[in-house]
């Protein structure tokens, strides 16, 4: 997240009449076209486009150049309160490759994890599929598949290239919270089952009320309020480790969320949203082997993620891989008290729970049904790169929490040091790591990918 400190332009600012849309820069969308299957070897091309998420956008007043936040700051004399904020500000559009370093190219995206552009440095991105200009690609996987390619052999430790559905209005929320003129076209609406406090603009409002600076990330803060809705994390990884993870709400669709609702601190287990979901992550489960560089996925090269979404109501989320033309079963689990299964069921998540001694918010969230209640109502797309400034992705590919020892069940992760992952020294030595995404298919179980 970032804001420019300085813009120059012959261009004369047209002013739009909430969370305005700029016009300083046009916004044009890159293609990613993707493809729709009914059965295998049957798809056909959906012209999507990716468009980036708002709160990475530059934000001036529409009257002009002057910068409506910079840094991890609010102007207040522009924003006094969210109401007026949103009417005094908006969001313009994003020169994709060079302020982002994120390109598209045929079925392919990459995106870069630091970009050195003119106004200001760059970290990560989070991209969303549009099914047009103005409207986001609506995914609803009942009984269906999702796969696609990744590459992620330039992500090293402590990075998380991520591609997951998040439950987001397809508009970006412009219809239900008329203060907001700039929607899908400019990547609003975003929410998560983390119920980011970070979201500048939330509900049609700036979230300006109580922002705080973060005192490790020069380009983020956190407001009063928190934007929460339902979760599918299709793929969290880099090279070292993956996981996939659904995590549920109480509540459907994108909503706002105050105090206790939130889930923050030591409350984690008390908000609206289940926060640590229910994750298959092969090195946590006891196969130490099967992914990483030269394991029997192997991260050196791209492969294929193939993840089945089966029953209605849902009730099993099974996972595949393709490498090499091969197609790679996921691996089994190998804990005591966990079924040697490959696949996610309440069941497994409820052993799991038990056997790692973790809190079961997933189950008391309404577990798999609930995951495909969100399905079936739509889900919206998003592929993103980030670091980590709260635990250093620890969680993902080392070993966490860690005041536990790590031979404690649950807690090993990846081989990557508990002291690796801190922001300040991978963007500075890291800086060139990306994520490709590429060849996005959905349809029918058994339709993207030869299943045999
Ligand atoms: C905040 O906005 C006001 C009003 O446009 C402007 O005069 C002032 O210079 C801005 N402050 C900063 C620090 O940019
Ligand atoms: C998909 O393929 C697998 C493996 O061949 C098979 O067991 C399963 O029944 C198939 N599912 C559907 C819905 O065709």
């Amino acid at each position: 997240m970032f804001s420019k400190t300085a813009f120059v332009s012959s261009v004369l600012a047209a002013v739009a009449s909430g969370q305005q849309a700029g016009t300083l820069t046009t916004e044009t969308h890159p293609s990613l076209p993707a493809q729709s299957c009914t059965a295998a070897g049957s798809c056909s091309t959906v012209a999507t486009k990716v468009t980036m998420d708002a709160n990475w956008r530059w934000l001036h007043t529409t009257s002009g150049y002057t910068n409506c936040y910079t840094g991890n700051e609010w102007n207040t004399t522009i924003c006094p309160d969210g109401a007026t904020c949103a009417a005094n500000c908006a969001l313009d559009g994003a020169d994709y490759a060079a302020t982002y370093g994120v390109t598209a190219s045929g079925n392919a995206l990459t995106l870069k994890f630091v970009t050195d552009g003119s106004y200001s440095k760059n970290i990560g991105s989070r991209m969303y599929l549009l099914a047009s200009d103005t409207k986001y690609q609506m995914f609803k996987l009942v009984n269906q598949e999702f796969s696609f390619d990744v590459d992620v052999s330039k992500l090293p430790c402590g990075l998380n290239g991520a591609l997951y559905l998040i439950e987001m209005d397809e508009d970006g929320g412009m219809a239900k919270y008329p203060t907001n003129k700039a929607g899908a076209k400019y990547g609003t609406g975003y929410c998560d089952t983390q119920c980011p406090h970070d979201i500048k603009f939330i509900d049609g409002e700036a979230n300006v009320e109580g922002w705080a600076p973060s005192t490790n990330d020069a380009n983020a803060g956190s407001g009063t309020y928190g934007s929460c809705c339902n979760e599918m994390d299709i793929w969290e990884a880099n090279s070292i480790s993956a996981a996939y993870t659904p995590h549920v709400c109480s509540v459907d669709g994108q909503t706002r969320c105050s105090g206790t609702d939130c889930g923050d601190g030591d409350e984690r287990h008390d908000g609206i949203c289940d926060k640590d979901g229910c994750d298959f992550n092969s090195y946590r489960m006891g196969d130490k082997t099967f992914y990483g560089p030269g394991g029997t996925v192997d991260t050196a090269s791209k492969f294929t993620v193939v993840t089945q979404f089966i029953g209605s109501p849902l009730n099993e989320i099974k996972r595949f891989y393709v490498q090499g033309g091969k197609v790679i079963a996921n691996s089994a689990v190998s804990i005591t008290g966990v079924d040697a299964v490959n696949s996610i069921t309440d069941k497994y998540c409820n052993q799991q729970k038990t056997a790692f001694g973790d809190t079961n918010s997933f189950e008391k969230l309404g577990g798999l049904a609930a995951m495909g209640a969100s399905l079936s109502r739509g889900m919206v797309l998003a592929l993103s790169v980030w670091d980590d400034h709260a635990v250093n992705m620890l969680w993902l590919d080392s070993s966490y929490p860690t005041d536990k020892d790590a031979s404690t069940p649950g807690v090993a992760r990846g081989t990557c040091a508990t002291t690796s992952g801190v922001p300040s020294d991978i963007e500075a030595s890291e800086g060139d790591s990306q994520v490709t995404y590429s060849n996005i298919k959905w349809g029918a179980l058994n339709s993207t990918f030869a299943a045999s």
